[in-house]
């Protein structure tokens, strides 16, 4: 197992923002990642794994312990049903790549989560999600290792406790496991409307009535390449904030303050406000801040145009979150996770 010493954290997250991992290493197994969390320990010394690095802000300070980046391969099928498919893929596995092979399986129940940069292993940590669908419809169960007893083990999915944007693996748990596969459930069926509004707006444009995976899968990627920026091009972590979770004794409010604002029923008494419109409103839309851009196309996404700091992306981030505050009394949460 290769270990390199003081390497540079901004190249390994699309950010591209950081100090220095004192350590890195690569697992490509399991077996690796019990391997590496005991040597870790035994010379005392944190550990934190990176899948793709998509969803990962490293501070100026850097890391002073052992980063883990998965690279645990893996894609088989563990049973085939009349109705579904269910297949084991390693953690390590590029997300999209995923997509694809099972799209081009005529398998629906990931499509909409096409283009979606990042690792397989990654993708319950914040049940990520796009377009109407989300990891946690469709995961069964994720293996992982327990660095607190030292053992493998298998989560369901109910043991995940998902909820928007959020798993145990970033909450109650933080730090704890580490997933090594993910094992999704997908049907045979094709893709079903209704679909989530800007996709449904973009098949009816283009005339679209027929709903294959692959038609499905072509349109998310359209509808990402023209609002979200590349990060191989344009450095950033997709959306930076999450959206605005409200209570229903705060929508009077919110719609005296601005009365077209966008509120979405979750039906339990909450509203999902798009944290994108609310800093549009803030004015903060294709402004550059500190060397960071508020994304022209998409509020949500900050990109880093010219910052050579985490301090600066904090203070962009800082002003925008205080702005938001002071207009409309929510604040706003940034979604990638830090190092
Ligand atoms: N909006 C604005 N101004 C903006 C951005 C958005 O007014 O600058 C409005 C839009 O007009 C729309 C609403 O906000 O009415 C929602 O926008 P959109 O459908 O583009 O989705 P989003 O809320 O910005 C979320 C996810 C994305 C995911 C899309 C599609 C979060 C934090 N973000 O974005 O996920 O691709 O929905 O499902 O939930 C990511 O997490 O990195 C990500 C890209």
């Amino acid at each position: 197992m290769d270990i390199h010493t003081d390497i540079p954290l901004k190249n390994y997250t699309t950010m591209r923002l950081g100090g220095n991992a004192k350590y890195i290493t690569e697992a490509h197994t399991a077996e690796d990642v019990a391997t590496i969390y005991q040597n870790a320990k035994a010379q005392n010394l944190p550990v934190f794994v990176l899948g793709g690095g998509s969803n990962v802000i490293a501070k100026d300070e850097g890391f002073a312990g052992i980063v883990v980046r998965i690279r645990i391969p893996g894609f088989e099928v563990v049973a085939d049903e009349p109705g579904s498919t269910t297949i084991r893929i390693g953690a390590g596995e590029q997300w999209d790549s995923i997509v694809k092979r099972t799209v081009d399986m005529n398998l629906s129940g990931i499509e909409a989560m096409s283009a979606i940069p990042g690792t397989a292993g990654a993708a319950p940590i914040q049940n990520v999600g796009a377009y109407g669908q989300e990891i946690a419809d469709t995961l069964v169960s994720a293996e992982a290792y327990d660095s607190l007893t030292n053992t493998f083990g298998t989560l369901e999915n109910s043991d995940c406790d998902f909820k928007y944007r959020d798993s145990i693996f970033r909450s109650r748990d933080k730090g704890r496991y580490v997933i090594t596969s993910i094992t999704i459930k997908l049907s045979k069926n094709q893709p079903q409307p209704p679909f989530y509004e800007a996709l449904q707006k973009y098949l009816d444009d283009n005339g679209i009535k027929i709903y294959t995976q692959q038609i499905i899968r072509d349109a998310v990627i359209a509808i990402r390449t023209s609002k979200l920026p590349d990060p191989k091009v344009n450095p950033n972590t997709g959306s930076f904030f999450k959206n605005a979770i409200v209570d229903s004794w705060q929508v009077d409010n919110l719609k005296r303050i601005s009365p077209d604002i966008p509120l979405y029923d979750m039906g339990d008494g909450h509203y999902k406000v798009p944290t994108g419109w609310l800093i549009e409103r803030a004015g903060f839309k294709g402004q550059l801040i500190n060397g960071i851009r508020v994304h022209d196309k998409n509020a949500l996404v900050l990109i880093n145009e010219s910052a050579t700091s985490y301090h600066d992306l904090a203070y962009a981030r800082n002003a925008i979150i205080d702005k938001v505050r002071d207009m409309f009394g929510i604040i706003i949460e940034q979604e990638p996770l830090e190092i």
